[in-house]
């Protein structure tokens, strides 16, 4: 008999749903007895015991389901060993839950932050596994996270979208891509788009380069650029600020986002009319593309593994396309970025696309 607790946390994405189900169906299909806890909305769940006792039924017709059929918030990391508004000490309050429910595991799906505090879980005595989602795919120990594919085809989508009414006015299109501090979805969206300029956080822009690149493509006969700019883009002048200088900057920044700052930018020294688009949220909507319901399933049905073997303080993850077990020590804490010089971005110079650097 196992008692597993399950939690997703952190900002959403697709095939969070298919993961679990992978998991659950799993231990179902081993012939062990298993009790299932979903702790609602993420840690909190955890720290406040709300959760819900879940059968492998809840589990059924959830592969093609996009968000979490638990909930999800942000817990920060940061503030972790903050008591809460009421005093409760949040990490002992987790402790507890897990102790009173006398869990054998809990089963943690997240990003980045989720995994420290999920490291955090695995230091206090706690038996975690963990699975790596995000559709900023910037978790470390893993080449991929589910909810990345599914983001790359709807951002792709948007690009593809803005091509054609691009051609018909000859205008200046920025399509602004999520991912928070990397650029992973930028440069994949970017290159299956077409994208002519990309712009990412690992790549600071000179504006002037972006603007010789859209001029160098109106005098080889093109009437219209697109430019795919990561939401954390940053210019080289300001990359060369201190962290301090770039606060200040922020607290009087005027625009809605970057992509604004760099349409404003072209506008003003080229008199060019540009537009913007923002997809957002959309990106980690719907339903997940058959790429992440494949993955997703497999990672899930790792994690059933670990489980059964009693293995613990795993993330599983996927390395030079094998499905891998990583320490969880190994993982927390640390971002997978875009190296400059990396091979896909070298071919994407090949290509004629501009980094703006
Ligand atoms: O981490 C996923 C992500 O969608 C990022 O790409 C984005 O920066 C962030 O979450 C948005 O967070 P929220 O949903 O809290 O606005």
């Amino acid at each position: 008999m196992k008692r597993i607790g399950m939690l997703t946390s952190g900002g959403d994405c697709q095939a969070l749903n298919a993961a679990m189900r992978g998991v659950v169906k799993t231990l179902a299909n081993s012939g062990e007895k298993v009790e299932i806890y979903g702790f609602l909305d993420g840690y909190k769940g955890l720290i406040y015991s709300n959760f819900q006792m879940l059968t492998g039924r809840d589990f059924s017709g959830i592969l093609t389901k996009g968000g979490t059929i638990l909930g999800t918030s942000r817990t920060p990391f940061k503030t972790i060993h903050e008591p809460d508004d009421n005093g409760v000490d949040k990490v002992e309050a987790m402790k507890q839950t897990y102790h009173k429910l006398q869990l054998d595991c809990l089963v943690i799906l997240g990003g980045n932050g989720t995994h420290k505090t999920a490291n955090l879980l695995r230091e206090e005595g706690l038996n975690v596994v963990t699975l790596p989602k995000t559709i900023d795919n910037d978790l470390w120990g893993t080449d991929m996270t589910f909810g990345f594919q599914s983001a790359v085809n709807i951002a792709t989508d948007a690009i593809d979208c803005i091509h054609t009414t691009a051609a018909s006015h000859g205008r200046v299109f920025i399509v602004e891509v999520m991912g928070h501090k990397v650029g992973w979805l930028t440069l994949n969206a970017g290159m299956a788009g077409g994208a002519d300029i990309i712009l990412l956080p690992e790549i600071p822009y000179d504006i002037n380069k972006v603007i010789d690149k859209i001029e160098e493509r109106e005098k080889n006969g093109s009437r219209f650029t697109i430019i795919a700019v990561a939401e954390g883009a940053i210019s080289k002048a300001d990359a060369k600020l201190s962290k301090k200088d770039y606060k200040k900057k922020l607290e009087k920044y005027t625009y809605p986002s970057v992509s604004y700052e760099v349409a404003a930018m072209i506008q003003e020294k080229t008199g060019r009319e540009v537009r913007v688009t923002v997809p957002g949220h959309m990106q980690r909507g719907g339903s997940p593309c058959p790429y992440d319901r494949v993955f997703a399933s497999r990672l899930g049905a790792e994690a059933g593994k670990l489980i059964l073997d009693g293995q613990y303080g795993f993330m599983v993850g996927y390395k030079n396309r094998e499905i891998v077990r990583v320490p969880l020590e190994e993982v927390a804490g640390k971002l997978k970025t875009i190296a400059p010089d990396a091979a896909i971005v070298k071919e994407a110079k090949l290509l004629g696309i501009s980094f703006g650097d």
